[in-house]
């Protein structure tokens, strides 16, 4: 039995990974802090830390855990830029994540805004509610017999591209590993360049790298078509936050529809209600009538939590038990 201290834990975290532990496998301690340098010092005796998207484990963390004992971090996520994996090995703690689960959530969830921000759903539902029965500013565009540009077609990049082979449009990819079933289906790998100028749509869906950071930039954003439709899912660094903004305020972005978001980590899975956001790029961006955010939560479904919480307790456990980690991060 291994002891897991958790951080940034949600109520929906307790409830999913309770339920994959019914059999007692494992004690839990939940924590909703993220882990930060500061809160190492909540760690007692766990020689497990389960952690999310935005719980900072750089090089001084990681020192500090390798102190406390340390040996596994469990990333409850897909994506692990947030982890210094050099400094990790070298303090000898294994990282592991979940690879896939369910890219149905997180593709869908590209779709949802898509349509959404096509066809205006969140201002006609306003409209509707306040007795407004008009359709000026409401209309959108067919997406049959448009062209989607896909970056990356791994997991969810590859859901993506069918459902909108489904809506009868063309797909342009771009990856640095092609699929040949996905060829076979029809879509057709190009370059970034083609993916980024041919396209009525970009949707990203490849990690955050150093070599993928602001792929979306001042630079690159001029070669797309004007009125281009940008939706984000995957991380916020893909995307120079402050070019878009320029490209929304002179039109060359036709709409935009984010998931994540540079700066997220100070906001996301947070109640500000309440409070004056000090963030003005992101207050920006919620002022334009054609600008959809959410807040992370393309993974938020049910079949894709209670996967999570299966593979990283079977991770855990394959540490446990001295097994192959099949979900190394390294
Ligand atoms: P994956 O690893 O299956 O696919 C990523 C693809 O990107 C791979 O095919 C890879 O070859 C490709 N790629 C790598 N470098 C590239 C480059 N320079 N140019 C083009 N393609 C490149 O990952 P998966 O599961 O499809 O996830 C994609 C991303 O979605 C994750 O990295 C994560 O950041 C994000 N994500 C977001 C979630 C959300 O709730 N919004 C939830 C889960 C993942």
């Amino acid at each position: 039995m291994m002891d897991i201290l958790f951080y940034s834990a949600q109520a929906y975290d307790i409830n999913y990974f309770n339920q994959a532990n019914q059999q007692g496998s494992h004690r839990f301690r939940f924590l909703d802090a993220p882990l930060n340098e500061d809160n190492t010092a909540l760690i007692k005796e766990e020689q497990a830390i389960c952690i999310f998207v935005n719980d900072k484990a750089d090089a001084t963390v990681i020192h500090i855990l390798q102190e406390k004992g340390v040996k596994l971090i469990a990333l409850r996520c897909a994506g692990f830029n947030n982890v210094d994996l050099k400094a990790a090995a070298s303090a000898g703690i294994k990282v592991v994540r979940v690879p896939a689960y369910s890219p149905h959530a997180v593709a869908e969830h590209a779709v949802t805004l898509l349509l959404a921000l096509n066809r205006k759903i969140y201002k006609s539902y306003n409209r509707v509610r306040d007795g407004n029965f008009t359709l000026n500013g409401l209309e959108g565009f067919d997406l049959f017999g448009k062209t989607i540009g896909v970056i990356g077609t791994g997991n969810i990049g590859a859901v993506f591209c069918r459902i909108m082979q489904g809506f009868g449009c063309k797909v342009y990819a771009h990856d640095i590993y092609e699929q040949p079933a996905l060829q076979e289906a029809g879509v057709e790998y190009v370059s970034m360049a083609t993916v980024f100028s041919k396209a009525d749509v970009i949707s990203l869906h490849c990690p955050l790298l150093e070599s993928t950071r602001h792929i979306v930039n001042a630079h690159t954003i001029a070669t797309m078509k004007p009125g281009v439709v940008l939706i984000n899912t995957s991380r916020g660094g893909l995307i120079d936050t402050k070019a878009v903004v320029e490209a929304l305020k002179n039109g060359h972005i036709g709409a935009l529809g984010i998931d994540v978001y540079e700066q997220e980590e100070h906001l996301f899975f947070q109640n500000f209600s309440g409070s004056i956001i000090q963030d003005d790029v992101l207050s920006r961006l919620t002022t334009f009538p054609n600008v959809v955010v959410t807040a992370h939560q393309g993974f938020f479904t049910k079949e894709a939590l209670t996967q999570i919480a299966e593979v990283t307790l079977n991770n855990i456990r394959s540490y446990e038990k001295g097994e192959d980690l099949l979900n190394e991060v390294k």
